[in-house]
Order: C-alpha cells, then structure tokens, then sequence
C-alpha cells in the first residue's frame, strides 16, 4: 500500500527524521534557511502530512490549499505559529513538543539572566578589545542573583522550572497567572502570587514564560516598562511579540529599567537596523533557548511521533488541540 504524502519543512534531527521516514513517503525542504511560504503552498495540495517548523506560518489560506491534510506536527511547544482553531474547525490535529524542552528552556532563561546581571558579555568584549590594564574596584559593577527577587509571568511549565532555578539560589519568587494559583506546595517551591503591577514593581528580575495569543501581545509595553525598577533586568525566552521593542528601547536608552536579555525577537530574524541592537545593555541571542543537543533530539522524536499517529489515524499523544477530538 502507497505510504502516505509528507511534507517536512526543514531536515531535523536524525532520531526523528528516520521515523518520519520511515511511516511516510516524505518530501523534505532542503534548501538553506526556512522555506519559502510559496513553496509550501505549491507542494502542499497532495500532502496527508504536515511536519513544520515555527518558522512557517499555517494559517487558513494556506489550509485552503491542502485538501488531504489529515495532521500537522510542529516541532515546537509555542504553536502561534499556526492557527490553531482553524486547523480545530477543519478536523486537523495539531501535535507539539511540551515538557522534553522546558529543563533546557529555563537553563537558557536562567543563562540569559545571570549574564545580564553580571555583563558577562560586555566584560568578555572588553577583554577581547585589549582594554583590560588592572584589577578595579569599581569595573563592571553588576547586580546581585542570590536573594534577589524574581517576577515570573506565566507559571506553566518552564515559569515552573524557572522558580525551581530561582529558589536555589535563595530568591523571592513572584508569580503572575492569570487563573488564581491555587497552592506554592503544590509544585515543590514557595511563590507569592499577585497582579502584574505588583510583580512589575517589586522584581529585580522579570521572566516571560507566556504563550503568544492576543492577550498577552505587548503585554510589557511602556506603562509596564514603567512601573518596573530602574535597577530591573527583563528576560524573555517567550516570544517576541509579547514585549513591545520599540517601547523596550525607549526605557533601555533612558535608564527606565537596566538591561534586557532576549532569545526572541518580533520580528524573527532582527532587521540589523533593528534599534536594540545599538545598545550595550541589550543581549539579542537566536532563539536558541531549546537548543541542546539532547533536547532537539527528543523534540524531533516527539514532533515525529505525533506526525505517525495521526497518519495512523490515531490520537497524537501530545495534541495543542485535544478539542478536535470532540468534534468528530
Ligand atoms: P505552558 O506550560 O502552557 O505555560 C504557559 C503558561 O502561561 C500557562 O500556565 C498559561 O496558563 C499561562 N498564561 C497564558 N496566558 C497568560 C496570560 N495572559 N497571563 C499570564 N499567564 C498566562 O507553556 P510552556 O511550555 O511553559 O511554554 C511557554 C512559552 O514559552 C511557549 O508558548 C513558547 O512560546 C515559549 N518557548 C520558547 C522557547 C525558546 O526557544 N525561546 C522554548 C520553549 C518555549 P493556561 O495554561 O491557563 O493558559
Ligand atoms: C520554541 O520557541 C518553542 O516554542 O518550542
């Protein structure tokens, strides 16, 4: 019997490669880069499979031009990328890669912290420019982790992991969710719960770890920024668009708060004109937070099993739209 159409978006790791490979007659991108959307769009009508990545935007027009799609498998846990409800409405299930990445994610987050705390980059940049002539008491002054107080917003998986991370080094740890969390024992460490205004006010350190829907785009905006302490580190590991970059730029340049640290940026690439890049007290990584060896290899295990169960015609075993199950 005829395997079923696949299309892959990009080549992945080998360990989920081979079981896309092996269920599917696969159709692989192997240009450099991400695909072209056009070329997704031409090669799409026949596919029974869609494996992707979140660089590929799946939304309804495209949908259109897919008739035989039966699942689509991201190998990401954020799925902004798609449209979800729409995929719901047409039947489509939609698999992603929760928990195997948040460990990774949350050392990254927490990485991107302590770097901007104790401007590990900018001193490492002095050292390589030939600058460095003495010991100083005063050089590179940084701020102090243990037993600071760090804000989470968002207290799912990896703002869990990160407030593990937090209470190690003897942090205060604030939370914003937006549903009451019902007890801090619950997930082994003790958090204090409140509204955004008093986590924006009161953190030295302030984390995202919300997924990207309407409500939290720009969510940290200027009357965010505001509220923040001037001595305040930002850090988002989330996406970019739930921070507001031209509004970031203004208080980074202004001393409104004191450095930001971002793996995600809106848009994705940065345009090298992008403003934040001029400033020391900004870090810009790649949107590199999930990325170890390991964990990569895992997510693309997950993504391609979700794609084989779908194609099997059974339920993902990590679905974003569990509902689509309801409405057969
Ligand atoms: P998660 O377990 O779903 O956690 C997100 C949490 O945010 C959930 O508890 C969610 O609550 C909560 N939330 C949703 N809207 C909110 C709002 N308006 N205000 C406050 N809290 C809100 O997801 P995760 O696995 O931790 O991942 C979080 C996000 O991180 C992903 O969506 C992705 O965008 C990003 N990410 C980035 C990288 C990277 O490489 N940089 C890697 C992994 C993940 P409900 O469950 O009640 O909706
Ligand atoms: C990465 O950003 C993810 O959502 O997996």
């Amino acid at each position: 019997m005829a395997k079923p159409k696949v299309l892959m978006t990009r080549k992945i790791p080998v360990e989920g490669f081979e079981i896309v490979r092996g269920c599917s007659d696969l159709e692989v991108w192997e240009g450099d880069g991400s695909v072209p959307r056009r070329i997704i769009i031409e090669k799409i009508p026949d596919k029974e499979g869609l494996f992707c990545l979140l660089t590929d935007e799946i939304d309804a027009e495209l949908l259109d031009r897919a008739p035989r799609l039966r699942v689509i498998s991201t190998m990401a846990v954020g799925c902004d990328h798609i449209d979800v409800q729409e995929c719901t409405r047409r039947g489509i299930p939609v698999g992603h890669t929760p928990d195997v990445l948040t460990e990774s994610t949350a050392d990254f987050a927490f990485a991107l912290l302590m770097t901007a705390a104790r401007r590990v980059v900018e001193a490492v940049d002095y050292v390589k420019a030939g600058r460095w002539e003495t010991w100083s008491p005063t050089l590179f002054l940084g701020r102090d982790i243990h037993r600071a107080t760090i804000g989470i917003v968002g207290f799912g998986r990896i703002g869990r992991a990160m407030a593990r991370r937090a209470t190690g080094f003897g942090m205060r740890v604030l939370v914003f969710h937006h549903e009451p969390i019902k007890s801090d024992a619950e997930f082994g460490v003790r958090v204090q719960p409140g509204d955004l205004d008093f986590v924006l006010k009161d953190s030295d350190f302030l984390t995202l770890h919300v997924p990207l829907t309407p409500e939290t785009y720009h969510l940290i905006g200027e009357k965010e920024l505001q509220r923040m302490k001037k001595t305040a580190v930002l850090i988002n590991t989330a996406r970019g668009s739930v921070v507001d970059s031209k509004a970031l730029y203004q208080a980074l340049r202004d001393g409104g708060i004191a450095y930001a640290a971002l793996d995600v940026m809106e848009p994705e690439p940065i345009h090298m004109d992008e403003p934040l890049l001029s400033l020391p007290n900004c870090l810009i990584a790649p949107h590199i937070a999930s990325a170890s060896v390991a964990t990569r290899a895992q997510m693309a295990v997950m993504a391609a099993e979700n794609l084989k169960a779908g194609l099997q015609g059974e339920r993902l075993p990590h679905c974003a739209n569990p509902e689509v199950y309801r409405t057969r």
